[in-house]
């Protein structure tokens, strides 16, 4: 009996869990997953009692509860100007993620190409291959985590359907510059290629870094489709409740695929949706300068541990090439994330999954280090860094 598909055989485990094992298992500072170790705001969880003990704990409508649509409608406009019918151009997914896979399965066909950049998120390439879809990938270069214009010109061709713009980026913490995303347009426009963007971190921005939503650009409002989440900006990522949004045409092809992926998203959570949503400024205003400070102590400690670190704009996470700090022996990414578990007791990622397999090797002197951690938490982890100097 074969008791797994060719199609998901290859996936293999991922190396993240062995990571948390390890770090468990030594007592480390987690710093490798991107979920926070606080709560959210009680406002938006007590909203969530609230819905459950108010009996909304039945199906919600496949594209989403209208009061979440409405909400998640108004944040767009609120924050980019962005104007969204809610019953047509909203859709509610479980998380980001299943928002990335139902748009590519209800967007693209068998055979098709989708373009990512590398660094590339993990669940994008998977979803490809469960939708028969061909990733071609533009390698992220530099300090600044560019992309090559030309290179990325020659990776759109007859069969390019989509490309995926994930930004603030994971891993790299890169933000992409409205330049960079004018040039992604005018490559979509010119192909008659779908953008499909991947939002969770829009509201995690480091020192003067601006979101750009590239559905806002002339000429992109029809050809993309912006997928976001409320896990990441309120620290609820359990709850994955998620979004896509575009015109009602792309939107409803999504939803084609999501309404036999998922159906609907847990009813109270969408509830909630719209008491986080509509906080007011002061929210996120305070959301970006507590996680300006998270970023800065993990950045120094870094540093001052003598990684060389790329200073993140965005995202929860830093990216360090931590090759002037590890011993000889160490010769891998993994073996880094290793090490540094077991003699310093702080876990990071080794972001070489991050990369497909024939680019391995671009990963495998980094390492990416998570900062949405209470303060004592990431205290801890700049403590234990700073015996670092010895090695
Ligand atoms: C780039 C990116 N997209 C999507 C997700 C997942 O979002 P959700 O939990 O809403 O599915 C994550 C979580 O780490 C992420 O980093």
């Amino acid at each position: 009996m074969r008791t797994i598909s060719r199609r998901v055989a290859g996936f293999g485990t991922t190396i993240f869990v062995e990571i948390n094992n390890l770090a468990l298992q030594h007592g480390a500072v987690n710093l490798g997953q991107g979920a926070p170790d606080f709560d959210g705001p009680p406002e938006v969880l007590g909203a969530a009692v609230k819905a459950i003990n108010s009996a909304l704990n039945q199906y919600a409508p496949g594209i989403g509860l209208l009061a979440a649509r409405e909400a998640i409608a108004q944040h767009a406009e609120r924050f980019y100007g962005q104007k969204l019918n809610p019953q047509s151009e909203v859709l509610v997914t479980a998380g980001a993620t299943e928002g990335v896979f139902a748009a590519i399965l209800g967007l693209t066909d068998p055979g098709d190409e989708v373009i990512v950049f590398e660094p590339v998120y993990d669940t994008y390439v998977p979803d490809m291959v469960m939708a028969g879809v061909t990733p071609r990938y533009v390698p992220l270069r530099g300090d600044d985590w560019t992309f090559d214009p030309d290179e990325l010109a020659k990776a759109f061709n007859p069969r390019s359907r989509a490309i995926i713009v994930n930004t603030p980026h994971n891993p790299t913490g890169k933000v992409y510059s409205r330049a960079e995303l004018q040039a992604i347009a005018a490559l979509c426009e010119k192909h008659d290629v779908i953008a499909i963007t991947d939002e969770v971190y829009e509201h995690i921005l480091y020192d003067d870094a601006i979101h750009t939503r590239l559905a806002t650009l002339p000429g992109m409002q029809d050809r993309t489709v912006t997928i976001s989440t409320l896990g990441k900006t309120f620290s609820v990522t359990g709850w994955k409740i998620g979004w896509a949004l575009g015109s009602a045409a792309l939107v409803n092809a999504v939803n084609q695929a999501h309404q036999f992926i998922t159906y609907a998203v847990a009813s109270p959570l969408q509830a909630a949706a719209t008491t986080a949503l509509n906080l007011p400024a002061e929210f996120f205003e305070n959301l970006q300068k507590s996680f300006q400070a998270k970023r800065d102590v993990i950045f120094n400690a870094l540093k001052n541990a003598g990684f060389k670190v790329f200073k993140p704009q965005g995202s929860y996470f830093i990216m360090v090439d931590w090759r002037g700090v590890a011993p000889k022996r160490v010769e891998d990414d993994v073996q880094f994330a290793q090490w540094l578990i077991r003699e310093v007791g702080v876990a990071c990622i080794p972001p070489s999954a991050f990369y497909q397999e024939s680019d391995k090797h671009l990963g495998k002197f980094l390492a990416r280090f998570a900062v949405c951690k209470k303060d004592e938490t990431l205290a801890e982890a700049a403590e234990r860094l700073a015996k670092l100097g010895k090695y």
